[in-house]
């Protein structure tokens, strides 16, 4: 049963990295909640009692971070279209000690993009997405289903590309958009096919360009004057490709934001306030 204090929190193995208490703790004092929010350490061997305890103890739910995404699937009653679609569950929402599994990346992703860029329409564009990996899985699930018209996967292991574009293959299909793999070393190249030129919106799903990773190289000058190039890698917030992309005069949007919009609908769930993202918060996260 759940009494009046609401308890949350996020597992994952380790967990001390995660963000998300400082995001919660900081929407649980704005909308002056009775409520926590937890980093709780939960090793591989200890999620099906450890998950039990949160049932028994009245949590109202937890996030998920890594290596728990997909493992957690198997816990939950219900996995909602999009987190079966993605592979991972991020959010579990506790009922009646039932967990319902649910993916807010996808919308982190889209509703970055949109709060930074209102006019941008994902309708009819053309997408190339550099990156197969998790994250990338979110991306391409958004863009189809935000109405993207052709999307093009380019990533260093070309048959994880592969595995994406047959994975969706039939959702694309339903939704008359087109999914094209493109070879790694062409991903900035006019000449070895059109994507890069046709672009409306890069995005890099890689974690290169991350801090302690190499660096991205990509030749923004592959684009159409008219893209806009997105990274959700957040550290740093401007990335080389990000600041390369902002001196060629293109739209960009940084990764941060991603983080902070996937987190609203979970807050909102357990708290029952859909919470605002805000230059405050922005902050707050970036300086922790
Ligand atoms: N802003 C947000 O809210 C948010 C959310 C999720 C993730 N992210 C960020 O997104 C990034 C990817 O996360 P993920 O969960 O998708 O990770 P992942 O599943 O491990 O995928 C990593 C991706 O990066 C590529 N990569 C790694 N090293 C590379 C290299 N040296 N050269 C070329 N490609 C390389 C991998 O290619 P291969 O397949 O060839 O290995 C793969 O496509 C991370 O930096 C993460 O922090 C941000």
């Amino acid at each position: 049963m759940q009494d009046s204090f609401i308890k949350a929190g996020v597992i994952g193995y380790p967990v001390k990295h995660s963000k998300s208490p400082l995001l919660h703790e900081h929407w649980i004092t704005r909308h002056q909640k009775q409520g926590a929010y937890n980093a709780i350490e939960v090793p591989p061997e200890k999620l099906e009692n450890m998950v039990q305890d949160l049932i028994d103890r009245g949590y109202a739910g937890f996030n998920i971070t890594l290596p728990h995404k997909q493992t957690i699937m198997h816990l939950c009653t219900d996995i909602d279209d999009t987190a079966r679609a993605v592979g991972a569950v991020n959010t579990v929402i506790i009922e009646d000690g039932r967990l319902y599994g649910r993916n807010t990346d996808v919308f982190g992703f889209l509703e970055n993009i949109r709060a930074a860029h209102p006019d941008f329409a994902f309708t009819g564009i053309h997408a190339l997405v550099l990156g197969a990996g998790g994250a990338a899985r979110a991306v391409i699930y958004g863009l189809i289903d935000a109405g993207a018209k052709q999307i093009t996967i380019t990533n260093r292991t070309r048959a994880k590309a592969d595995d994406i574009a047959a994975s969706f293959a039939d959702l694309a299909a339903q939704h008359d958009c087109r999914l094209s793999v493109l070879d790694w070393d062409d991903r900035d190249s006019g000449d070895a096919g059109a994507a890069p030129a046709e672009t409306d919106l890069l995005v890099n799903t890689t974690s290169l360009g991350m801090t302690g990773k190499p660096s991205l190289s990509y030749d923004v000058n592959a684009l159409p004057s008219s893209a806009m190039v997105c990274d959700i890698v957040y550290a740093p917030l401007y990335t080389d490709l990000l600041s390369d992309a902002r001196a060629r005069g293109l739209r960009i949007t940084t990764g941060i934001g991603m983080l902070l919009h996937q987190a609203k609908p979970a807050f909102a769930a357990w708290f029952g306030v859909m919470p605002d993202v805000d230059d405050l918060l922005e902050q707050k996260i970036l300086k922790a």
